[in-house]
Formats: structure tokens, C-alpha cells, sequence
């Protein structure tokens, strides 16, 4: 169950976006894709799922070009949830996530009690069962997130990519999403902006810059001072937290922010 990008490029209006990207998530693995802010990691997240074409390169699943695979087994497989999801506004929440179910019934098949356990389970897992009737216009945004990982869990996807997952939601809810993430033990390849976050959950990172990948393997490798400095242009002091993993400190002073070169 792997998903790879082997010399991967895209680009738009004669702009190069994605440059020669090859990375592979490990099986069961969560693969972290982190970046500044327009460095191609939402762009590389739907080459990956197909709802892009390359221009150059090859995605790969299983070692099979993506483009081979039928559109049912690839909504069997493969959930994406993206940034900035947006729903048609008179659905209900259970209706929201019942549209995870559609790749795994046929057009005739009546909704059946299996489905209807993998739309609450699936709810129950974000916390949001409570509101399973709600309409979901009235959701707050850190609640649509949660919904929108609810329809990709109902999927019961072997392969999970989640393109900031953690935005809009609290800080309980962003480590209870990412644990949750963990604990499925499915392929998971997510977009995450907190550094942090990063190398507490994810097993490798791969590090993008003006579309190119600049660095990956584990967050010890990935996650240095140099290249923080060299990428995002901040100054850190890079400690350990309890458990061992990285631990990023921004060495700002608020009230002088910007007045110098980091
Ligand atoms: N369809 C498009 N047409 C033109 N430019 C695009 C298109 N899609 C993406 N871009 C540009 O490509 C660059 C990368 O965008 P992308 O959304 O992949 O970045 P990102 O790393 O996800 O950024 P963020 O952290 O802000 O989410 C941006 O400069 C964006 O404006
Ligand atoms: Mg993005």
C-alpha cells in the first residue's frame, strides 16, 4: 500500500509549481509535507490524488501509474481531504459523510446497515456525533474540519491525505486529528504548517521550497536549524521534547519582530 511521485512536475500559465518531485510514503507510515506558504504542497497533494494531472513524471500506487487505475478503486482506496473543502450548504452532517460511502456501493445497492456503522463510527471518531443532524452551513469551521475527516474515515481509505488537517480546529482537536491519524495505520501523506505538530506525529517529512523538494527523511534529518533558517527564513533553537522527538523554539522578540534579519 504505497503511494510515490517519481520526478513529478506541474506547472500552470508557463510557471513551473511542483519541479521534479519524487517522494514515496512508507505503508502504514505518515509522511509529513511541510513549506512556506505557496511552495506547492496543496498543488503536489492533488497530483498526488489525481484530481491534477502531471505534466512530467509519474504517480504511482502500488507501483502502478495512477492514471491506470480506475476511478472506483481509486475512491475505494485513497481519501484526500482538501485546505479549503467546501459542501453543498443544505446537507446535513450524517449527509456529509455518507458521501464517503459512495465508492463502495453499487448504483442500485439500497443504504445498509454496514454503511450507516461506518457513518457513525466514523463520526464518532471526530467527536462529532452529536451533531449528526445538524445542518452544516451552521458549523462552526473547526467543526466542518472534523466532518470533512469524518467522510474520509467513512471511506475507509487505505491510503489518507489530509492537506492541513489541523487548520481552524483547537489544540485538543489538533492533537486528538493527528492521533487519531496514527492510530488508523493507513498511508498518510499531510500538509502541516506547525513544525512542531510535524515532528511529534509524522514519521518522515519531505520539505518544500518554491516547488522543489529540499530536504526529507525523519524530522531529525529534515527539521534543523540551518534549513529552517534557509526555508521559512526563522531563526530556531532546536531542542527535544520529553518523549524524544524534535522540539522547534522561535527565537523571536515580539516587540522587535521584523526589524532585523533573522
Ligand atoms: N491553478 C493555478 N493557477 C495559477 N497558479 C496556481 C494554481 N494553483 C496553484 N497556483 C500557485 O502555485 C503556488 C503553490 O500553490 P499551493 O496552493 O500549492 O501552495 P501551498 O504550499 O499549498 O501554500 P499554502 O501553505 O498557502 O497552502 C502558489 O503561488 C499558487 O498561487
Ligand atoms: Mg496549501
Amino acid at each position: 500500500m504505497t503511494l510515490s511521485a517519481r520526478d513529478v512536475s506541474w506547472g500552470t500559465s508557463g510557471r513551473m509549481i511542483v519541479g521534479g518531485v519524487t517522494l514515496e510514503a512508507a505503508p502504514g507510515k505518515i509522511l509529513g509535507l511541510i513549506g512556506p506558504n505557496g511552495s506547492g504542497k496543496s498543488s503536489l497533494l492533488r497530483l498526488l490524488c489525481r484530481l491534477r494531472k502531471v505534466s512530467s513524471g509519474v504517480v504511482e500506487l502500488d507501483g502502478r501509474d495512477i492514471g491506470q487505475v480506475s476511478r472506483r478503486e481509486l475512491a475505494r482506496r485513497l481519501a484526500f481531504v482538501e485546505q479549503q473543502a467546501t459542501t453543498e450548504i443544505q446537507l446535513c452532517v450524517c449527509d456529509v459523510v455518507r458521501l464517503g460511502r459512495t465508492p463502495h456501493r453499487s448504483a442500485l445497492a439500497s443504504w445498509s446497515a454496514a454503511d450507516e456503522q461506518a457513518v457513525d463510527a466514523a463520526l464518532a471518531r471526530v467527536g462529532m456525533s452529536e451533531r449528526h443532524d445538524q445542518l452544516w452551513h451552521t458549523l462552526s469551521g473547526g467543526e466542518r474540519q472534523r466532518v470533512h475527516i469524518a467522510r474520509a474515515l467513512a471511506q475507509t481509505p487505505s491510503e489518507l491525505i489530509l492537506d492541513e488537517p489541523t487548520n481552524h480546529l483547537d489544540i485538543q482537536h489538533q492533537l486528538s486529528i493527528l492521533t487519531l491519524v496514527r492510530r488508523l495505520g493507513v498511508t498518510c501523506i499531510v500538509a502541516l504548517h506547525d513544525l512542531n505538530l510535524a515532528a511529534l506525529f509524522c514519521d518522515e517529512i519531505a520539505l518544500l521550497h518554491e516547488g522543489r523538494l529540499v530536504a526529507s527523511g525523519t524530522p531529525e534529518t529534515v527539521l534543523t536549524e540551518e534549513t529552517i533558517r534557509r526555508v521559512f527564513g526563522v531563526a530556531v533553537r532546536i531542542g527535544a521534547t520529553a518523549s524524544g522527538r524534535r522540539h522547534i523554539e522561535y527565537l523571536v522578540d515580539p516587540d522587535c519582530y521584523g526589524e532585523a534579519a533573522p
